[in-house]
């Protein structure tokens, strides 16, 4: 057995490989969707687990799958993991049998961990590799104390408080449900010890699941020969070891992280108005001395620059904002880039692909996609900009549409700088507007303006003189 004394001069962790269980359907879930990919905060569950794995920097971590086993490998597909496939699901002792192959000659340690633990933070397993280090011990296991032990296997010790076994809830007595220290689902094991215990794993009595925890009293009762020493960590705050099994408990740690990640943002300068409805996405980074209102949901790798205000209502994903923007309430904003002093909303809707330069401002009810609005220029309401290219200081007024679509195929628009767009002008695509141009109100523009000119695209107006009054005359009417 490797020892090698404080665990922080072990990192990153050679003699430890990782193995983390995600092959099981999650029954509980009611869902077609696999448990472990349900997402959590912005990413699959399981993503969680293996982002701790890589943060520890094991020698090499295996992730066991096996319901939808194509869907599991195709979210992780940039982690560098190694699959293992459990075709069948017999239960978790059976899961993690089926890395002995890829494992073959690996004599140090295997952290062993429940897919659905997304909440397990580095210094508890820290402290479980150390203690399993201390202990000399062949396999050692984190528990944890409950208010309410439902669902999880119950620890099971004798008189002298010696560690004898782990119970599932299915296969318990009424007095070994009432025990409140449970397994946690997070195991350090000796490679060799595991893997020549959990061929002696025989099926449940109630369920005919082969359980993992059942290696413990195989170990522990292999006597001289196999060493046998169990050790176990208990984790003071159950919360961090919640596993998730129903919904209820997806919801529950979903509020954890967002606090976490709301305390984070406060600690470095965030004011958040309401810290439970802020949603935050755990890879977003948001800058100092900017405000967000309630009900604002920041996801994926979105980053917010310094003294923005986020209204309430906004959603954003993937976009990066500058310095001192202001989203006003109830837009949304996804894949865009937006400069500094920019002003959006409220109700505005910019779609993927859209950039808007420096005092860019885009208003009530507009939406943008795939399109950059030039420094200082406008769109401040009620209008599409789609597949176009606005330049500097250039005025859309408002109700303008770019037809960027013919039923065909999508064209470009382009509005050179200073020209000012009367308001419901339809652009119809392809179509360039000259530099310092300007189109009349109502205008259907189907082809090219050039700089300076104006250009009228409407029914010339005509006055019939005094003919409202003779219609009046005429029904009777004064
Ligand atoms: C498990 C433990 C229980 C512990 C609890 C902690 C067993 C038998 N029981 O129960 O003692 O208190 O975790 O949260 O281990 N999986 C597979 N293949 C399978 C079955 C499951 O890969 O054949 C995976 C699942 O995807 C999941 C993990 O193993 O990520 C745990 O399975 P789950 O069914 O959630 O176990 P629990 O009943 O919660
Ligand atoms: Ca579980």
């Amino acid at each position: 057995m490797p020892l090698t004394g404080s665990v922080k001069g072990v990192r990153p962790y050679q003699d430890l490989c990782a193995i983390v269980m995600a092959a099981g359907q999650g029954t509980r879930m009611c869902s077609d969707l696999v448990k472990v990919l349900h997402p959590l905060n912005g990413l699959p569950i399981v993503c969680h687990v293996l982002d701790l794995c890589r943060r520890l920097a094991v020698k090499r971590t295996l992730v066991v799958i096996g319901f939808q086993a194509e869907r599991v490998r195709e979210a992780l597909g940039d982690l560098p993991v190694e699959f293992v496939l459990q075709a069948e699901q017999r239960g978790t002792a059976h899961a993690v049998l089926q890395a002995e192959p890829a494992l073959q000659g690996f004599d140090g340690d295997i952290l062993v961990i429940n897919g659905d633990v997304p909440l397990l933070g580095e210094a508890l397993v820290e402290r479980l590799v150390a203690a399993h280090h201390r202990a000399r011990a062949d396999a050692t296991l984190i528990t944890t104390r409950l208010a309410n032990p439902t669902g999880y296997g119950r620890v099971l010790r004798d008189r002298r408080r010696a560690f004898r076994g782990i119970v599932e809830e299915v296969e318990a007595t009424p007095a070994q449900r009432r025990v409140r220290e449970i397994n946690a689902g997070i195991y350090c094991f000796r490679a060799p010890s595991l893997f020549a215990a959990l061929h002696r794993v025989r099926p449940s009595a109630v369920k005919k699941e082969l359980y993992l925890p059942e290696v413990l009293p195989i170990i522990h009762a292999g006597g001289r020969k196999t060493g046998g020493r169990i050790a176990t960590v208990l984790a003071e705050d159950p919360q961090e070891v919640l596993g998730i099994n129903t919904r209820a408990e997806l919801a529950e740690a979903s509020a954890v992280l967002r606090r976490r990640m709301v305390d984070r943002l406060m600690a470095e300068g965030v004011t958040c108005l309401d810290p439970t409805s802020s949603h935050i996405s755990s890879l977003a980074t948001v800058g100092r001395d900017t405000t967000l209102c309630p009900n604002v949901q920041i996801e994926g790798h979105t980053i917010v620059g310094d003294h923005c205000t986020i209204h309430a209502g906004c959603r954003i994903r993937d976009s990066r904002l500058g310095n001192r923007v202001t989203i006003l309430d109830g837009c949304v904003i996804l894949q865009s880039e937006i400069g500094d002093d920019c002003t959006i909303g409220p109700y505005a809707h910019l779609r993927p692909g859209s950039r808007l330069k420096r005092k860019a401002k885009v208003g009530n009810f507009v939406e943008v996609k795939k399109s950059v609005i030039g420094e200082g220029s406008k769109v401040p309401h009620l209008t599409y900009i789609g597949d176009a290219t606005l330049g500097d200081r250039v005025n859309i007024g408002a109700g303008t549409i770019t037809c960027n679509y013919d039923g065909f195929a999508k064209h470009q628009t382009i509005v050179e700088d200073g020209a000012f767009i009367g308001s419901n002008a339809s652009l119809v695509a392809p179509l360039r507007i000259g530099r310092g141009a300007i189109v009349a109100a109502g205008s259907a523009i189907t082809q090219e303006v050039p700089p300076d000119a104006v250009a009228f695209g409407r029914a010339q107006q005509v006055n019939k003189e005094g003919r409202a009054a003779e219609i009046r005359k005429a029904r009777g009417k004064k």
